[in-house]
């Protein structure tokens, strides 16, 4: 017996959108046109010199000399986990700071590795408090580990990556940090900030697709796996196993890379070189400014205290009285605009709209803000 084809399955053609939720972010044509270019082999020269160029162009973005820096193959979680995996091992304290979502996910990460966490809380919607993890790291001189997230895409919140290190590194701790959000759109100085693990994602402020997750480890992070008494519990994602295919003179096979994803990170990679990364902060910050004068020009408030905004992901409070899901309904179907929704105690009180990579645009801050009037009026009337 054999199964009947489907019957009146065409080629998919995606909708137009313009991307401002919390990512994926628009995607450049000229990523798009790399990705479509012919398929070559993973082991190929000539593949292994893009990936070579990949790698110093992740350095760039990363602002780091670090020679571990390469692109995971697999989304944001996938780089969570290979930091998490390899770094901690089991009986290790890890010192999680949890103010969103992913937060939270960083602690599951360490419970799943065996870890044993010390979590610190901060409120939604506030930046990870340096002074209490300083004082949970005082009351524990056994944390091995301190991990945070730069940019809480769940709140729009960015923490101080830099006071959290320098206290981790003063209790001899190594750190992880999240810059899935924040790497490309506002500053993230991997060698300046001493980050000793960092991992990232390709479809935010890179504005590639979906799938991809740079990362780069410093000598410190490298000396703990290198000291590993326990094998890591990932076969995949064992940096051992992997770096034999991205580093060293004669790479060998460990999986299958994702070859036209990878083309089309490289074009990402150089087309941010060529706007230059501080240009780039640049555009984030303005286009941010301008569209929280917007905002507030309506009477919306945003959740976020203004020193501690991410310019790339903005939280606005949902009016009292405005439904949520139909102003994002209808942005999507009248105007082919994705907005973001609130998640966890934040749904339905909040919108999060992104501004990221190509999306950053002072034409797409304009259509938002004029989508979300016409809407607002509307929602009054209903
Ligand atoms: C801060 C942060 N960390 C991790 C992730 C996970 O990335 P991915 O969805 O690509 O797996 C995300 C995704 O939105 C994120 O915003």
């Amino acid at each position: 017996m054999t199964i009947d084809a489907p019957e009146g399955t065409t080629s998919f053609e995606p909708p137009r959108r313009v991307l401002m939720g919390p990512g994926p972010s628009d995607v450049h044509a000229r990523v798009l046109a790399a990705m479509a270019r012919p398929t070559i082999g993973h082991l190929d020269p000539e593949f292994v010199r893009m990936m070579d160029e990949l790698k110093e162009l992740l350095r760039y973005a990363f602002q780091t000399k670090n020679r571990v820096t390469f692109p995971v193959s697999g989304p944001g979680s996938v780089g969570m986990e290979t930091c998490f995996v390899n770094l901690v091992e089991p009986g290790d304290k890890v010192l999680v700071c949890r103010n969103g979502v992913f937060g939270g996910r960083q602690l599951e990460n360490v419970t799943r590795s065996g870890g044993v966490p010390v979590v610190v809380d901060d409120d939604w919607g506030t930046p990870v408090s340096p002074e209490k993890v300083a004082a949970a790291l005082d009351a524990d001189a056994d944390v091995r580990i301190v991990s945070f997230v730069h940019g809480e895409t769940s709140t729009g919140v960015r923490s101080d990556a830099v006071a959290l290190a320098a206290i981790a590194h003063e209790h001899d701790a190594l750190v992880i940090a999240d810059t899935v959000t924040t790497l490309g759109g506002c500053p993230v100085l991997v060698d300046e900030w001493q980050l000793d693990a960092v991992y990232s994602g390709s479809q935010k402020c890179l504005s590639c697709t979906p799938g991809l997750s740079p990362v780069t480890f410093g000598e410190r992070a490298l000396e703990k796996v290198r000291a590993r008494t326990t094998t890591c519990q990932s076969w995949f994602m064992d940096l051992n196993l992997v770096l034999p295919y991205w580093d060293g003179g004669t790479r060998t096979y460990h999986h299958t890379a994702p070859i036209n994803p990878l083309y089309g990170l490289h074009e990402a990679l150089i087309m941010l070189a060529e706007e230059g990364l501080e240009a780039a902060w640049k555009r984030h910050a303005d286009n941010h400014a301008a569209l929280v004068s917007g905002l507030e020009a309506m009477g919306l408030t945003m959740l976020v205290d203004p020193a501690h905004r991410l310019p790339q992901l903005n939280t606005v409070c949902v009016p009292e009285g405005v439904d949520d899901a139909w102003v994002r309904s209808e942005a999507l179907q009248r105007h082919g605009l994705e907005l973001g929704n609130g998640l966890g105690v934040l749904a339905g009180k909040v919108w999060r709209i992104g501004l990221m990579g190509a999306a950053s645009t002072r034409q797409n801050v304009t259509l938002c803000l004029e989508a979300l009037a016409t809407l607002l009026a509307e929602s009054a009337a209903r």
